[in-house]
């Protein structure tokens, strides 16, 4: 019984759908609902040999006993949502709010050819940031204006806090990172919005009051992907000889790759209210380590990592990813 939100803690992209697969079949909550953007943010979820990207509905779409929403501050892209839910399979499961935004095909458009937006801050060109605009300009249309998405239409922040009331377990899921907040972030090399774990209650119709814990997914090599400052970036061929190469979800660009920041760690739990800090990508602290499912099998090298880690973030580091699999997790909540 209780309100969990899990956000990243870096630069977006820290393992988030992973940890929120996990911790959605453990916790067994009766909803799982996204903050954030938009159709921006890429989650990948991998089960067993199947790997599954998310855009709009949320990542925890793997654990078959709770419902899907999709909360009233998020921007809906009707075309993305109803593509995902068909090619996910999760007809029957997904629900959103009446309010949310929509991206129309001209806010793709807008993004795509601005400069200043594609070229210069480097975004992914989904049209998040000009939907946004629209919606500040009170002239964006909302989910329930739009005759193709009346079937999936509730009252999201209704739902949540019925549930919440009735004792149940929720866990509310954001997108994007700390680094990439619209308020706190690397202005102006950040997203529309705010991306920080208040901005996720929020986009949910959840009070403060009512969250029991903050969940704050970081990366032990954090990365980046578009423009913008990365304090403690590596060359290329320092991360290709760590044997890190990766690429987004929605844009395939090759992220850019950094080690630890501790002083972006601190401040990232601090305004975030970092109840529970989760590692993701230890087996790149050492391989050993790899599909490690005990505290017991981490190795003093990766022991070392996050007692500092810990240090940094003032909080418990409670789970601890070993590996791409939903099961290769340490969880000692
Ligand atoms: P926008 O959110 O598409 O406007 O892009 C603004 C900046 O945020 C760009 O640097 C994007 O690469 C970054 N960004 C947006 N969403 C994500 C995400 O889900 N993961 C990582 N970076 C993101
Ligand atoms: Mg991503």
């Amino acid at each position: 019984m209780s309100c969990t939100i899990i956000v990243g803690g870096f630069f977006g992209d820290e393992g988030k759908g992973k940890i929120v697969a996990h911790v959605a079949h453990k916790d067994k909550p009766s909803i799982i609902s996204r903050g954030g953007v938009g159709t921006n943010a890429g989650h990948t979820v991998q089960v067993g040999d199947k790997s599954y990207g998310v855009r709009m509905i949320p990542s925890g779409f793997v654990y078959p006993g709770a419902k899907l929403l999709i909360g009233s501050g998020v921007l809906v892209d009707p075309t993305v949502l109803k593509n995902e839910i068909k090619n996910v399979g999760v007809e029957g499961r997904v629900f959103i709010d009446k309010r949310c935004g929509i991206i129309e095909p001209e806010h793709i458009a807008q993004d795509k050819a601005s400069e200043h937006l594609s070229k210069k801050i480097g975004t992914t060109g989904t049209g998040c940031g000009p939907a946004n605009v629209a919606r500040v300009n009170r002239t964006a249309r909302q989910a329930k204006d739009v005759p193709e998405l009346k079937e999936y239409i509730v009252d999201a922040a209704q739902m949540l806090n019925d549930a919440i009331d009735r004792g149940e377990t929720v866990l509310l899921e954001g997108t994007q990172g700390f680094g990439i907040s619209l308020y706190f972030g690397t202005y102006p090399y950040v997203t529309s919005k705010d991306t920080s774990a208040s901005q996720i209650a929020a986009d949910n119709g959840i009070g403060p009051t009512k969250v029991d814990d903050v969940i704050v997914v970081f990366k032990a090599f954090p990365t980046r992907v578009g423009g913008g400052p990365f304090e403690t970036e590596m060359t290329r061929e320092q991360s290709h000889e760590l044997g890190i190469q990766e690429f987004g979800t929605v844009t395939h660009r090759e992220r850019r790759i950094g080690v630890w920041d501790g002083e972006l760690a601190r401040y990232s739990a601090m305004i975030n209210g970092c109840t529970i800090g989760a590692i993701t990508g230890i087996d790149h602290i050492d391989p050993a380590c790899y599909g490690a499912t005990e505290y017991s099998q981490l190795t003093p090298k990766a022991l070392e990592f996050l007692k500092k880690a810990e240090e940094d973030i003032g909080a418990p580091i409670k789970l601890i990813s070993t590996g791409p699999d939903v099961t290769q997790i340490i969880d000692i909540r």
